[in-house]
Protein backbone atom coordinates (compact mmCIF):
# COMPACT_ATOMS: atom_id res chain seq x y z
CA UNK A 1 0.00 0.00 0.00
CA UNK A 2 1.32 3.71 -1.09
CA UNK A 3 0.10 6.55 0.04
CA UNK A 4 0.59 10.26 -1.45
CA UNK A 5 2.68 12.13 1.48
CA UNK A 6 0.18 14.27 3.12
CA UNK A 7 1.19 17.58 5.03
CA UNK A 8 -1.54 17.30 7.33
CA UNK A 9 -0.11 14.23 8.29
CA UNK A 10 2.52 14.55 11.12
CA UNK A 11 0.24 16.89 12.95
CA UNK A 12 -2.59 14.35 12.68
CA UNK A 13 -0.49 11.46 13.46
CA UNK A 14 1.03 13.30 16.81
CA UNK A 15 -2.70 12.63 18.62
CA UNK A 16 -2.60 9.18 18.38
CA UNK A 17 1.35 8.71 18.86
CA UNK A 18 1.60 6.99 22.53
CA UNK A 19 -1.86 6.41 22.54
CA UNK A 20 -4.06 4.29 20.89
CA UNK A 21 -0.63 3.76 18.76
CA UNK A 22 2.72 2.28 20.11
CA UNK A 23 5.57 3.57 17.41
CA UNK A 24 8.55 3.86 20.00
CA UNK A 25 9.82 1.98 23.00
CA UNK A 26 7.54 -0.69 21.58
CA UNK A 27 9.83 -3.99 23.54
CA UNK A 28 8.61 -2.27 27.17
CA UNK A 29 5.18 -4.01 26.41
CA UNK A 30 6.87 -7.17 26.17
CA UNK A 31 4.49 -9.79 28.08
CA UNK A 32 2.25 -6.58 28.91
CA UNK A 33 0.14 -6.65 25.45
CA UNK A 34 -2.55 -8.53 26.66
CA UNK A 35 -2.85 -6.40 30.21
CA UNK A 36 -2.71 -3.09 27.35
CA UNK A 37 -5.99 -4.10 25.20
CA UNK A 38 -7.39 -6.18 27.57
CA UNK A 39 -8.93 -9.89 26.64
CA UNK A 40 -9.09 -13.38 27.01
CA UNK A 41 -6.60 -13.70 24.84
CA UNK A 42 -4.08 -11.72 22.44
CA UNK A 43 -4.73 -11.96 18.40
CA UNK A 44 -2.10 -9.79 16.18
CA UNK A 45 -3.26 -9.09 12.32
CA UNK A 46 0.75 -8.09 10.84
CA UNK A 47 0.01 -5.44 8.51
CA UNK A 48 -3.05 -3.78 9.01
CA UNK A 49 -3.12 -1.52 6.44
CA UNK A 50 -6.00 0.96 6.91
CA UNK A 51 -7.81 -0.98 10.12
CA UNK A 52 -11.07 -1.89 8.68
CA UNK A 53 -10.56 -5.67 9.87
CA UNK A 54 -8.76 -5.01 12.96
CA UNK A 55 -11.31 -2.66 14.15
CA UNK A 56 -14.03 -5.14 12.93
CA UNK A 57 -12.93 -8.33 14.45
CA UNK A 58 -12.48 -6.16 18.03
CA UNK A 59 -15.64 -4.94 17.77
CA UNK A 60 -17.23 -8.29 17.53
CA UNK A 61 -15.38 -10.23 19.82
CA UNK A 62 -14.61 -7.48 22.48
CA UNK A 63 -13.91 -10.07 25.37
CA UNK A 64 -10.49 -10.46 23.08
CA UNK A 65 -7.46 -8.32 22.52
CA UNK A 66 -6.06 -7.16 18.95
CA UNK A 67 -2.64 -5.98 18.20
CA UNK A 68 -2.44 -4.69 14.79
CA UNK A 69 0.81 -3.93 13.30
CA UNK A 70 1.71 -1.65 10.24
CA UNK A 71 5.36 -0.34 9.27
CA UNK A 72 4.41 2.58 7.53
CA UNK A 73 3.45 5.08 10.68
CA UNK A 74 1.28 7.13 7.95
CA UNK A 75 -1.34 4.19 7.63
CA UNK A 76 -1.18 4.09 11.40
CA UNK A 77 -3.40 6.57 11.51
CA UNK A 78 -5.96 5.42 9.97
CA UNK A 79 -6.55 2.56 12.22
CA UNK A 80 -5.91 4.60 15.17
CA UNK A 81 -8.74 6.84 14.37
CA UNK A 82 -10.96 4.04 14.10
CA UNK A 83 -10.14 3.12 16.95
CA UNK A 84 -10.84 5.84 18.93
CA UNK A 85 -13.77 6.45 17.08
CA UNK A 86 -15.65 3.17 18.07
CA UNK A 87 -14.11 3.64 21.90
CA UNK A 88 -12.13 0.75 21.30
CA UNK A 89 -10.39 0.09 24.59
CA UNK A 90 -8.85 -3.92 23.41
CA UNK A 91 -6.71 -2.45 20.57
CA UNK A 92 -3.20 -1.21 20.04
CA UNK A 93 -1.61 -0.37 16.55
CA UNK A 94 1.91 -0.96 16.66
CA UNK A 95 4.09 2.13 13.94
CA UNK A 96 6.74 -0.84 12.91
CA UNK A 97 8.38 -3.66 11.30
CA UNK A 98 7.11 -7.45 11.75
CA UNK A 99 10.46 -8.20 11.76
CA UNK A 100 11.28 -7.14 15.39
CA UNK A 101 7.99 -9.92 16.09
CA UNK A 102 10.34 -11.56 18.92
CA UNK A 103 12.11 -8.66 20.45
CA UNK A 104 8.09 -7.05 20.98
CA UNK A 105 6.85 -10.31 22.54
CA UNK A 106 7.01 -13.05 24.49
CA UNK A 107 7.65 -16.50 24.24
CA UNK A 108 3.90 -17.67 23.87
CA UNK A 109 2.06 -14.18 24.51
CA UNK A 110 0.04 -14.64 21.45
CA UNK A 111 -2.88 -16.94 21.15
CA UNK A 112 -3.74 -16.25 16.68
CA UNK A 113 -1.83 -14.55 13.57
CA UNK A 114 -4.14 -12.82 10.86
CA UNK A 115 -2.39 -12.31 7.95
CA UNK A 116 -4.68 -10.37 5.16
CA UNK A 117 -3.62 -9.25 1.45
CA UNK A 118 0.17 -8.90 2.81
CA UNK A 119 2.61 -7.80 0.40
CA UNK A 120 3.17 -10.22 -2.38
CA UNK A 121 6.92 -9.30 -3.11
CA UNK A 122 6.53 -11.12 -6.66
CA UNK A 123 10.72 -10.97 -7.36
CA UNK A 124 11.95 -14.43 -6.40
CA UNK A 125 15.25 -12.51 -5.02
CA UNK A 126 12.52 -10.55 -2.90
CA UNK A 127 10.73 -13.85 -1.07
CA UNK A 128 12.45 -13.86 2.06
CA UNK A 129 10.73 -10.66 2.55
CA UNK A 130 6.74 -12.19 2.48
CA UNK A 131 5.51 -12.66 5.80
CA UNK A 132 4.93 -16.51 4.98
CA UNK A 133 8.57 -16.69 4.19
CA UNK A 134 10.02 -19.77 6.77
CA UNK A 135 12.59 -17.01 8.71
CA UNK A 136 8.63 -14.87 9.60
CA UNK A 137 6.94 -18.47 10.24
CA UNK A 138 10.25 -19.27 12.87
CA UNK A 139 8.97 -15.91 15.03
CA UNK A 140 5.41 -16.80 15.04
CA UNK A 141 6.17 -19.91 16.20
CA UNK A 142 7.98 -18.48 19.04
CA UNK A 143 5.54 -16.07 19.83
CA UNK A 144 2.91 -18.61 19.43
CA UNK A 145 1.23 -20.26 22.77
CA UNK A 146 1.40 -23.62 21.67
CA UNK A 147 -1.63 -24.59 19.38
CA UNK A 148 -1.87 -21.38 18.21
CA UNK A 149 -3.29 -20.41 15.11
CA UNK A 150 -2.37 -18.61 11.69
CA UNK A 151 -4.83 -17.75 8.96
CA UNK A 152 -4.02 -15.85 5.99
CA UNK A 153 -6.19 -14.90 3.20
CA UNK A 154 -4.95 -13.25 0.15
CA UNK A 155 -6.33 -12.91 -3.76
CA UNK A 156 -2.59 -13.59 -5.23
CA UNK A 157 -2.46 -17.09 -6.62
CA UNK A 158 0.81 -17.60 -6.46
CA UNK A 159 1.69 -15.56 -2.93
CA UNK A 160 -1.08 -18.39 -1.59
CA UNK A 161 0.85 -21.15 -3.38
CA UNK A 162 4.40 -19.86 -2.49
CA UNK A 163 3.10 -20.25 1.45
CA UNK A 164 1.23 -23.09 1.66
CA UNK A 165 4.55 -25.12 0.42
CA UNK A 166 6.27 -23.10 3.28
CA UNK A 167 3.51 -23.92 5.69
CA UNK A 168 4.13 -27.78 4.75
CA UNK A 169 7.93 -27.52 4.54
CA UNK A 170 7.68 -25.69 8.34
CA UNK A 171 5.47 -28.90 9.28
CA UNK A 172 2.49 -26.75 10.20
CA UNK A 173 -1.04 -28.75 10.34
CA UNK A 174 -3.24 -27.35 7.91
CA UNK A 175 -6.41 -27.44 9.13
CA UNK A 176 -8.47 -24.89 6.52
CA UNK A 177 -8.03 -24.60 2.87
CA UNK A 178 -9.68 -22.73 -0.25
CA UNK A 179 -9.71 -21.34 -3.00
CA UNK A 180 -12.48 -19.50 -2.94
CA UNK A 181 -13.08 -18.61 0.57
CA UNK A 182 -16.61 -16.24 -0.14
CA UNK A 183 -18.00 -19.70 -1.62
CA UNK A 184 -16.62 -21.70 1.27
CA UNK A 185 -17.95 -23.25 4.60
CA UNK A 186 -15.16 -21.11 6.27
CA UNK A 187 -16.35 -18.36 8.50
CA UNK A 188 -15.33 -14.53 7.31
CA UNK A 189 -16.60 -12.70 9.66
CA UNK A 190 -15.07 -9.08 8.62
CA UNK A 191 -13.83 -8.65 5.04
CA UNK A 192 -10.19 -6.25 4.81
CA UNK A 193 -10.34 -3.18 2.25
CA UNK A 194 -8.35 -5.17 -0.16
CA UNK A 195 -10.49 -7.92 0.20
CA UNK A 196 -13.43 -5.65 -0.72
CA UNK A 197 -11.49 -4.21 -3.38
CA UNK A 198 -10.39 -7.40 -4.97
CA UNK A 199 -13.88 -9.54 -4.75
CA UNK A 200 -15.50 -6.66 -6.28
CA UNK A 201 -12.96 -7.04 -9.71
CA UNK A 202 -13.95 -10.52 -9.42
CA UNK A 203 -10.64 -11.71 -8.11
CA UNK A 204 -11.55 -15.20 -6.14
CA UNK A 205 -10.11 -15.09 -2.14
CA UNK A 206 -7.62 -18.37 -1.31
CA UNK A 207 -7.97 -18.53 2.28
CA UNK A 208 -5.16 -21.51 4.69
CA UNK A 209 -5.54 -21.57 8.22
CA UNK A 210 -2.73 -23.80 10.04
CA UNK A 211 -2.27 -24.78 13.54
CA UNK A 212 1.45 -24.21 15.40
C1 LIG B 1 -1.40 -4.92 0.70
S1 LIG B 1 -1.62 -4.11 2.22
C2 LIG B 1 -3.03 -4.95 2.93
C3 LIG B 1 -3.66 -4.17 4.05
C4 LIG B 1 -4.83 -4.89 4.80
N1 LIG B 1 -4.34 -6.04 5.53
C5 LIG B 1 -5.94 -5.28 3.87
O1 LIG B 1 -6.11 -6.49 3.64
O2 LIG B 1 -6.66 -4.40 3.40
C6 LIG B 1 -0.26 -4.77 3.17
C7 LIG B 1 0.12 -3.91 4.35
O3 LIG B 1 1.12 -4.60 5.09
C8 LIG B 1 2.10 -3.68 5.53
N2 LIG B 1 3.35 -4.43 5.75
C9 LIG B 1 4.12 -5.02 4.80
N3 LIG B 1 5.20 -5.61 5.36
C10 LIG B 1 5.10 -5.40 6.70
C11 LIG B 1 5.92 -5.76 7.82
N4 LIG B 1 7.07 -6.43 7.65
N5 LIG B 1 5.52 -5.39 9.05
C12 LIG B 1 4.37 -4.68 9.22
N6 LIG B 1 3.56 -4.31 8.20
C13 LIG B 1 3.91 -4.67 6.96
C14 LIG B 1 2.19 -2.68 4.38
O4 LIG B 1 2.75 -1.45 4.77
C15 LIG B 1 0.73 -2.58 3.95
O5 LIG B 1 0.05 -1.55 4.63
Amino acid sequence: MRLRKKPWMAKALAEYLGKEIIAEDIDKNKGKWQELVGGKSLALEIGCGKGKFINGMAQLYPEMGFVGIETQLDICYYPARQVRENKLTNVKIIGGDAAYLTQWFLPGEVKMIYLNFSDPWPKARHSKRRLTYRDFLLQYKTILAPGGHLRFKTDNKDLFDFSVEEFKAFGLQIIALSYDLHNSEYENAVQTEYEEKFSAKGNKINFCEVVF
